[in-house]
């Protein structure tokens, strides 16, 4: 294996996922059991602007693995999309010695990643988001953590929805996507799901599974409302408006983004740490690393942010089956 890099940065970008950390020990442990220095870059992109760093060793990353959150911290920055901003991170790059950088995130870190790969950084992405909406990949880091979470909440909400024969409307994350709200429908056994990819009409996607479930005998409901389709509140007043029911909102917010990873994630991170270290060693750059299916695969940037990806079909398609809605 050709090792020009002696030091590898790494660092953890936008909303934080369970599995981050996991990600992080996998980089430090696999470089340094290759010899590769490892620094850790704090709060992100705005951290390596500020040369805000911590030295990375095997006793700082043990424990890690069972750990939500990210012990580099996380923050979004407008500074570094500006060409001044990306010259600071390439000076803080080059005075701390730093060749290879890796960096845990969504698309935002990949096209930061990409610039910082044109000013001649070698770098490599991990996908790490609640939302599971980075094209190239199936599976981003977090994103089972998150669907088990919400699976534990609306479990709860279940007991007091049908205690009190309501109709329970929840608001689950995934920004502009509507991955996570549709694995926990699944999950949930909800009676319908409002995803942001698929147009909504009221009647067809709402009352009517509402009226199928109560002729069928329940008199308890479940809505799930990702976020992108707007607020639930809106949802559960026209719902009450058109069916008469009794309902009651449930935003699920940031409690997604927190907890212990699940195994899942933890052996994605574990492997995509691994692999992103790999690569960087075997000379190359430009990459990320991502899921198909159960296989690990890696991307150009540019390449796999060029990518689409809709809602994943089987769950798409087993979801319509359960309710008789067409997404
Ligand atoms: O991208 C992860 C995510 O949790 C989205 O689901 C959500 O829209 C957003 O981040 C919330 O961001 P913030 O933590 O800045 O409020």
């Amino acid at each position: 294996m050709s090792n020009s890099i002696r030091r590898i940065g790494v660092f953890t970008s936008g909303g934080d996922a369970p599995g981050m950390n996991a990600a992080i020990r996998a980089v430090v442990r696999t470089s340094m059991n290759m010899g590769i220095e490892c620094i850790g870059i704090r709060r992100g992109y705005s951290g390596l602007i500020s040369g805000d760093f911590v030295k990375l060793d095997f006793s700082i990353v043990s424990g890690l693995l069972r750990r939500g959150g990210t012990m580099l911290y996380s923050a979004r920055s407008e500074t570094f999309k500006t060409p001044e901003g990306q010259q600071k991170a390439l000076a803080t790059c080059k005075l701390l010695g730093i060749d290879g950088l890796v960096g845990i995130g969504g698309d935002g870190t990949f096209r930061g990643l990409l610039a910082l790969s044109k000013l001649g950084i070698s770098v490599a992405g991990i996908p790490g988001t609640i939302d599971n909406d980075i094209n190239c990949s199936t599976h981003t880091v977090g994103f089972d953590t998150a669907c088990n979470t919400a699976q534990d909440a609306i479990d709860k909400l279940r007991d007091t929805t049908e205690s009190h024969e309501r109709c329970s409307v929840v608001e689950v994350m995934g920004r502009h996507a509507g991955h996570l709200a549709l694995s926990v429908g699944v999950a949930c056994g909800a009676t319908t799901v409002l995803v942001p990819e698929r147009p909504i009409d009221f009647e067809r996607d709402v009352v009517e599974p509402i009226r199928r479930s109560r002729l069928s005998g329940r008199t308890h409901f479940m809505v799930i409302v990702a976020e992108g389709v707007g607020s639930a509140y809106d949802v559960a007043a026209r719902i009450r408006e058109e069916t008469a029911l009794d309902t009651r909102v449930t935003v699920l917010g940031h409690i997604q983004r927190g907890g212990a990873p699940t195994a899942r994630d933890r052996i994605a991170a574990t492997y995509m740490g691994y692999e992103a270290v790999r690569l960087l060693a075997e000379g190359k750059s430009n990459r990320v690393v991502c899921m198909q299916g159960d296989t690990y695969v890696d991307y150009d940037i540019d390449e796999a942010l060029n990518m689409k990806k809709d809602l994943d079909i089987q769950t798409y398609t087993v979801m319509q089956a359960l309710t008789g809605v067409d997404y």
